[in-house]
């Protein structure tokens, strides 16, 4: 968690100014809470570092696509990276620009397509030869042209987790490095796309430059063979995945992380080409906390457990990927501490936000769980029709409610029931 926006005072947790007990207190609980002044850090470390290096910085709206996050994004100008029509239509109500979006995905649907171009995105990065000729039709209904980007799978092993590991040759993504170049031949020979850039994404939570220089060679050798070919490469794509701190990982900070990409996109000879980065965990993830309340202190003869009232609907990281999150007090207690695993109430063994942590608890106890900026909120789900939480901005000594708590209603109200 970004340790100038979440810090203790007098051994209570503060978002920014405020503090997050009373925070707890006046919204409810589970709640995510997000810091105005971490977003616009984490932005501004990117946009700084691109300061007049014909670079560009795309959103990854999946990472946290809650429309004040997303408008914090484009007061500053940003670009956004987009995986779906619903998407692209939360960027245009948070105030982004379609013709600053660069449309990513592996499936998308003749409808999204239409979509986007009606809209003017920047760029498809399209996946697959079937996709080519499905984007090059939609766009000949419309008498359009459709910007295109192949997004190249470079195989390389980006060390993180198999789950959210993209640029190996097993992964479902990009068109494989060895059909690049006739692939690329292909769209050129298509009347309604136009070949403007090349792109690749190799993972998420990466924690090491290395495989992205590795990359980077692939692509920057690859977009010879292209332009020799005929073509215009007129940017670079290098996708996002730049790591955050959850643990005791160490991550490059933001600013050498793109000052050394860049360098080795100049010292190749590639300089005049713009480059596109897609950053979405490095901007969110630790500009956020999710508040929860201790329920229940369970002992158990291996195992003691707080039941809290935040769970794997609410925060799924834990569940699908076994990722830590710190765990922390919102007031710190002077007590013995204990080793407990943190788990909420869902009826599913796998629902556990924190296992063997040193806590020092009673019920009602408010805990934080750390940078849950990314992937969090967005991959909540209504599983035992569990309302999603509300969403906070913090602003200062000002906290919005950005979104409100979902009402059970709410959850079916789409639902009927059969007549006789
Ligand atoms: N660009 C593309 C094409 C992507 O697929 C992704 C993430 C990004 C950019 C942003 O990557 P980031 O900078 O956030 O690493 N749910 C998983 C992460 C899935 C990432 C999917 N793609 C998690 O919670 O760890």
């Amino acid at each position: 968690m970004s340790d100038s926006a979440f810090h203790y005072v007098d051994g209570v947790l503060h978002a920014e100014g405020v503090s997050a007990a009373s925070l707890a207190e006046q919204f409810g609980t589970p709640l995510y809470v997000y810091s105005r002044d971490a977003l616009t850090q984490a932005y501004r470390a990117y946009a700084d570092a691109c300061a007049g290096r014909n670079a560009t910085v795309h959103v990854a709206v999946k990472a946290n696509s809650n429309l004040a996050v997303l408008n914090v994004f484009a007061r500053m100008g940003a670009g956004f990276d987009i995986v779906s029509s619903g998407e692209l239509a939360r960027v245009i109500a948070a105030g982004g620009r379609a013709e600053n979006a660069v449309f990513s995905g592996v499936g998308k649907s003749a409808a999204e397509m239409r979509e986007g171009l009606e809209a003017g995105v920047k760029c498809f990065n399209v996946e697959s030869i079937p996709e080519l000729h499905a984007l090059n039709e939609v766009a000949k209904s419309l008498g359009k042209k459709a910007p295109v980007s192949l997004r190249v799978n470079p195989d390389v092993d980006a060390k993180t987790h198999p789950y959210i590991s993209t640029g190996l040759k097993s992964n479902k993504f990009g068109v494989a490095f060895s059909d690049a170049r006739a692939t690329y031949a292909q769209a050129q020979a298509m009347d309604h796309l136009d070949v403007v850039g090349i792109d690749c994404h190799i993972g998420s939570q990466i924690t090491e430059i290395s495989p992205y220089l590795d990359a980077l060679d692939k692509l920057l050798e690859l977009v010879k063979q292209i332009e020799a070919d005929g073509m215009s490469i007129r940017h670079i794509d290098v996708g996002g995945g730049l790591g955050i701190t959850y643990d005791d990982e160490t991550p490059p900070a933001i600013g050498d992380f793109v000052t050394t990409l860049l360098d080795h996109i100049e010292e190749r000879g590639h300089g005049a080409r713009e480059v596109y980065f897609e950053p979405g965990r490095s901007l969110v993830g630790n500009a956020g906390v999710l508040l929860t309340r201790v329920e229940y202190l369970k002992p158990g003869e291996e195992k003691n457990f707080a039941i809290v009232d935040a769970a794997m609907n609410d925060l799924a990281r834990p569940a699908m990927y076994e990722a830590y999150h710190r765990i922390v007090p919102v007031v710190k207690r002077d007590a013995a501490a204990q080793i407990y695993d943190v788990v909420g109430p869902v009826c599913e063994s796998g629902d556990w936000l924190g296992r063997d942590r040193e806590l020092a608890l009673v019920p009602g106890d408010l805990l934080a769980i750390c940078s849950a900026g990314a992937y969090g909120f967005v991959m909540s789900s209504n599983y035992n029709t569990r309302p999603r939480a509300a969403e906070i901005m913090v602003d200062g000594e000002r906290a919005r409610l950005v979104r409100e708590r979902e009402d059970v209603k709410q959850l079916f109200a789409g639902e009927s029931i059969l007549p006789d």
